[in-house]
């Protein structure tokens, strides 16, 4: 009687462990879920949509300057990374990446006065590659919108020199 008695609580305490084991699996399940709809989840579908595009400008273009990390170069790149320059206007961060920028700049205390030269042809990758930005290097700032940068005039590129 009493070997059946032991027998019938390690019986209840194996289904509980098991039972217990089966919860904790639930919460992890859906967490995966969640997390197989990307980084971008919470972005509009469209701005979704041209991450992988700014992703491709951003290794190809940027990084040279701006490099991998989007921290620049002291004194002579801005960065890209947490740049309060950068997150006061998106929409004259796309204007610099379509044509350009020569200006003093002060960006995180820092000022920089290099020249850089015109990146993008495009409306839709200048977007693209700043949407990129804005979350990626260490930032989660929101997007811009290709409609916010109707406004924005693509100056004319430096003339070309002929072919001969
Ligand atoms: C040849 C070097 C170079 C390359 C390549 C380059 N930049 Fe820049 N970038 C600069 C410099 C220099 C400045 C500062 C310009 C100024 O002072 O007017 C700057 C400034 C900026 C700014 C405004 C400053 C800030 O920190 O927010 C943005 C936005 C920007 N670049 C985005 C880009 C993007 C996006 C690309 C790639 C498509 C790119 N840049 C490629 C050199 C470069």
């Amino acid at each position: 009687m009493k070997k059946s008695a032991f027998l019938l609580i390690s019986l209840f305490a194996i289904t509980l462990f098991i039972s217990s084991c089966g919860g904790g699996s639930q919460p992890a399940a859906e967490q995966t879920t969640v997390k197989a709809t990307g980084p971008y989840a919470d972005l509009p579908a469209d701005i979704q949509a041209m991450m992988p595009r700014g992703e491709e400008i951003y290794k190809t273009k940027c990084t040279v300057c701006h490099q991998v990390t989007g921290l620049g170069i002291e004194n002579v790149f801005p960065p890209l990374s947490k740049a309060d320059y950068l997150l006061a206007d998106k929409v004259r961060a796309v204007a610099q990446t379509l044509n350009g920028s020569k200006v003093e700049m002060i960006v995180n205390g820092k000022k920089f006065t290099t020249e850089m030269t015109p990146q993008v042809d495009t409306k839709e990758d200048a977007v693209a590659v700043i949407n990129y930005v804005l979350n990626n290097l260490g930032n989660k700032d929101g997007f811009v919108t290709l409609a916010e940068v109707q406004g924005v005039v693509i100056k004319p590129r430096p003339a070309q020199a002929p072919a001969k």
